[in-house]
């Protein structure tokens, strides 16, 4: 199917250019950009020179300065190859234990971008008051809590955490630290000649130490694209001239690292130098718009967040550099036991936040402290999401909102992708498909569903669009790079230009578009559209069709006069936060929003969803996609998913299966395609397809309570909702490169989707001597202390999916249409003994739309098993209660009032329907609430067969309307 009007034809040709995959020579490398072929080219001649490379950065000792009764010192930093210039070096430890460390150039020529971190951060870290800074002849120092310490050496200049002595996080340890500072372009400056050719990977000349060119010996010999620079048919005016920055980062004691999402590789980082590279470039952090990426690669994608997990069996430590431009980092082992990394930055200050751990948890606390967790989303949008470009009208969506109906299956969201829009002017309904826009959403709205709609950043520069015509009399757009008028490039909506989110004068003027009332003010608001519609912000890296590398020319202008090349990496969150905060604030209270982006930076979990983008309907993308959702889930993202079903291609109906069953346990889950695939919602399958994607879509749904307690609990704490192997078993070093199944929250549920045709059977890694339990066949699985693989039975219509011993799993069996149906429905408890017969689970609720939680208004519970004397007792407590005078930081954790609740006494009915207890040792004489018998039913485990271990079935005891509530407390015994 596809849209009528000219332009959507239009956007179909500019999506599907002719090559099959990514053109890369759309993308630079390392060596066509100049500054990190300077930064690689610096770490090069470091390597020649050995033991005689020496930084020449050192701390000027005279200068320093400590805040008294804080742990803050200051101190200005000198380089010997310019003495002449200042650096300004500060660093402070927070009273959690993170060290942020900052260098900047003082009174240098102009001024380094520096408000990164501002946009990243929720607030103003709180700093230590206890610890003091104790200054020595080579360094200064500070102790503090769980035996860390940081240590400044002041020549070289080198910072280092250790604990116990140990160093944890080294920076300029290799001496490839150098902070470009701003020049004078000399009429000896060649940057209007021809550039010199992009110097050849691992060609850079290596300029021999001469002790008459200091400068030349550490910087190079030649002015390297320091004014100017090419790109294809691009120039960059680069009007500030060289300003990279580059540091190395090393981990002396860890082996592993995770994160500086997003790429298209292992969760467990790759090598990109040393020897025998996995990849020859850097992993590169530049949010682009890469059509048909690659699988593997380092390559950017459309979002960045400049964070590392280092790990190994001692502990987990983490860095985040809050830096908003190009990035690229190498990664290498110098040895077995350690990790170095190499990060070469366009512009921007040094502005490092050390995260001590030491355990994984603690590292997302640390990370959680200062960028924010993922905000708890509206309930509604962790069931399924139809999506696909395009449903072509108002029709459309109800013939397949009724089909969806027709078939059973649950869905809560149907999406609207760009051609519901006049000529791509997001917000004008294009009339003859969409002439009813309310009564379609109204229609949607009355199973309780949602729709979501794209509201693109790219604005068409038309005289009939009063959202350009607006943003433009404000003065709010993107200025080209004079300095002057508006930046102009193509996108979707061809001639377009770009809201300045970095404006200040843009936000409430773009909160006001989304008002569906007519406003007092006569601005324009979306009076054709509903609360029950939210918002899809896409495009946002930002993409420019004809820019420079998909984007926006470096020198553009933003607020205050930064360049682009400053806040490239920032641009897309600010989009999404101000939509976001648009969507709150329609409404008087405000509702939770939904906001998916495709762009994204540190502290965009604060804002809603992510995905993976124009993915390629293979078994390659789908077994990367899952690495990648982990990759963003431990950097802060959990609220992210790939398209079901690959955005490019026609998958044969396997693969669309196993893209369900992938796609059921992402936290984010909805199916999109290409406008040019054949259509393929889920009831167009034939059997027996069909009905395993149907078993599928209501499975999801059965599993919402145990994704929101997870949700719940990833918004408090940091922990993310999928959680890898190093994350659950930090000791285990077997499951440190494990990335291909994963915990869903502290469930205990253990899930491997199988990504490869054919497969009728996979192995599960079990990493502990605890007995694990089949979900749906209750075959039993014992995992050993040195960790072991199981055979699993993974046939088309399975999903491996254990239930780690000692869990107890909630969910309501009674899928609906949408899932806020299904508010008033009972409870089933599965629990699952561990080998000592005990067990616990969490299950978390609220009313999933408004912020009454925050006052108090939740339930929040903890079920248990405890076997004694042959008595299991099974419990339910209240953990609002238990908790409510808990709290972090003085801050009131819960605000729960059992007294006044008005959520818990609007399902005070609700009951636990059924109790299924896997791997009891034997029969009960009696199973009792109260004292009075309950109506069971037990069937025996089966105990292995012969030498296959994998064959014994765990004993099944079935209580059956056990006649508790979910709102109380309660215990029932079972005697065995
Ligand atoms: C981009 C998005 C894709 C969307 C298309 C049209 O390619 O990544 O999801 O369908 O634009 O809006």
């Amino acid at each position: 199917m596809r849209p009528w009007t000219l332009l959507g034809v239009l956007s179909l040709l500019a999506a599907v250019p002719d090559a099959l995959a990514v053109k890369q020579a759309d993308f630079k490398t390392c060596s066509q950009a100049g500054f990190c072929r300077r930064g690689r080219a610096l770490s090069a001649r470091a390597t020649e020179a050995g033991k005689s490379w020496n930084s020449p950065y050192s701390v000027d000792v005279p200068s320093i300065s400590i805040a008294p009764n804080k742990a803050v010192f200051t101190a200005g930093v000198k380089s010997s190859l310019y003495p002449e210039i200042q650096f300004g070096l500060e660093l402070r430890v927070h009273d959690d234990g993170v060290v942020r460390v900052r260098m900047d150039e003082v009174n240098g020529l102009r001024k380094r971008y520096d408000e990164a971190a501002s946009w990243a951060l929720i607030s103003e870290p709180v700093v230590s008051e206890e610890i003091q800074w104790v200054a020595g002849k080579k360094d200064i120092r500070a102790k503090y809590g769980n035996g860390n310490e940081v240590v400044v050496a002041f020549e070289p200049l080198k910072v280092s955490l250790l604990r116990g002595g140990k160093e944890q996080v080294v920076l300029n340890g290799n001496g490839l630290l150098h902070m470009e500072h701003f020049r004078t372009k000399t009429p000896a400056a060649t940057g209007t000649e021809e550039p010199e050719p992009a110097a050849e990977e691992g060609s850079e000349q290596v300029v021999l130490e001469t002790p008459a060119n200091p400068r030349a010996w550490f910087e190079g010999d030649k002015e390297d694209d320091w004014w100017e620079e090419r790109f294809s048919s691009w120039t960059d005016s680069k009007p500030k001239g060289p300003e990279s920055l580059s540091i190395d980062i090393s981990f002396p004691n860890h082996a592993t690292i995770y994160g500086i999402p997003q790429h298209a590789t292992d969760l467990a980082l790759p090598t990109t130098t040393g020897e025998s590279p996995t990849f020859s470039e850097p992993f590169r952090l530049w949010n682009s718009d890469v059509f048909e990426y690659i699988a593997s690669s380092p390559m950017s994608l459309y979002g960045s967040i400049p964070i590392l997990h280092a790990h190994s069996a001692d502990s987990t430590v983490g860095i985040f550099h809050a830096v908003g431009s190009e990035t690229w980092i190498d990664v290498s082992h110098p040895t077995d036991k350690s990790t170095q990394t190499h990060w070469i930055s366009e512009s921007g200050i040094l502005d490092i936040f050390l995260m001590p751990g030491p355990t994984t948890d603690e590292v997302f606390a640390q990370y959680a402290r200062l960028t924010g967790t993922q905000v708890l989303p509206p309930q509604w949008s962790l069931g399924y999401h139809q999506c696909r470009w395009n449903y072509i009208s108002t029709d459309d969506i109800r013939t397949v909102q009724k089909r969806f109906d027709e078939e059973d299956m649950p869905v809560d969201v149907f999406w609207l992708d760009i051609e519901y829009s006049e000529d791509h002017k997001y917000f004008m309904w294009e009339e003859r498909g969409f002439p009813d826009p309310v009564e379609m959403t109204n229609d949607v709205a009355a199973v309780e569903r949602k729709m979501v709609v794209i509201v693109d950043p790219h604005l068409k520069r038309a005289d009939n669009y009063p959202v350009y015509k607006e943003a433009s009399e404000r003065g709010v757009l993107v200025k080209p790079a004079s300095g002057d008028g508006e930046y102009e490039g193509w996108c979707w909506s061809g001639s377009s230009s770009w809201i300045d989110f970095f404006n200040p004068g843009a936000w409430a003027w773009w909160k006001d578009l989304f008002k569906p009332t007519k406003l007092a003010s006569g601005t324009w608001s979306w009076t054709k559209s509903t609360t029950d519609i939210h918002i899809w912000n896409d495009m946002n890296e930002p993409s420019v069709f004809n820019g420079p590398e998909i984007s926006m020319p470096r020198d553009n202008v933003h607020f205050n006069g930064w360049e682009h090349r400053d806040v490239h990496n920032i641009n897309g969150m600010l989009f999404s936060n101000h939509t976001w905060q648009a969507v709150r604030e329609r409404t008087n209270p405000p509702e939770r929003p939904f906001v998916l982006t495709r762009s994204f930076f540190a502290g965009s979990q604060r804002f809603g969803a992510m995905w993976t983008g124009d993915n390629l309907g293979t078994w390659e993308h789908m077994a990367v996609g899952i690495k990648m959702v982990l990759a963003n889930s431990i950097a802060g993202m959990s609220f992210s998913g790939s398209d079901v079903g690959g955005f490019f291609g026609n998958p044969e109906p396997e693969m669309l299966v196993r893209w369900y069953q992938v796609g059921i346990f992402n936290p984010f889950f909805r199916a999109h395609a290409h406008l040019d695939t054949k259509r393929r919602e889920p009831f167009l399958l034939d059997e027996p397809y069909k009905g395993m994607i149907k078993d599928l879509l209501r499975l999801r749904y059965t599993m919402l309570p145990v994704w929101y307690t997870a949700f719940r609990e990833t918004s408090v704490a940091g922990v993310p909702v999928l959680r890898p192997h190093y994350v659950v078993f930090p000791k285990d070093t077997k499951g440190f490169t494990v990335d291909d199944q994963y915990f869903i929250g502290s469930s205990g549920l253990l899930v491997k989707p199988i990504t490869d045709k054919g497969v009728t059977q996979t192995k599960v890694y079990l990493p502990e001597s605890q007995v694990y339990y089949d979900y749906f066949s209750h075959l039993v699985y014992r995992g050993s202390s040195k960790g072991r693989e199981v055979k699993v039975n993974a046939e088309l219509h399975q999903v491996p999916v254990l239930i780690r011993g000692g869990s107890i799993i909630p969910t309501r069996e009674r899928p609906r249409r949408s899932s806020p149906l299904m508010r008033n429905d009972p409870f089933t408890l599965r629990v699952a003994l561990s080998k000592t017969g005990s067990a616990s689970g969490e299950l978390y609720l609220d009313d999933g739309v408004s912020y009454s939680h925050e006052s108090g208004e939740f339930v929040w519970r903890r079920f248990g098993a405890t076997t004694e004397k042959k008595v299991v007792t099974l419990t339910s407590r209240d953990l609002g209660a238990e908790n409510k005078d808990a709290a972090v930081d003085g801050v009131a954790l819960v605000a729960y009032n059992p007294t006044k609740n008005a959520f818990a006494e609007s399902i005070a009915a609700v009951r636990v329907e059924k109790i299924v207890v896997l791997g009891l040792a034997g029969k009960p004489s009696s199973v009792k609430l109260d004292g009075k018998e309950l109506v069971w039913e037990f069937t025996p485990g089966v105990a292995a067969s012969g030498k296959e271990k994998e064959s014994a079935v765990a004993s099944v005891l079935s209580i059956k309307d056990p006649r508790v509530r979910v709102v109380e407390d309660w215990a029932i015994q079972i005697a065995l």
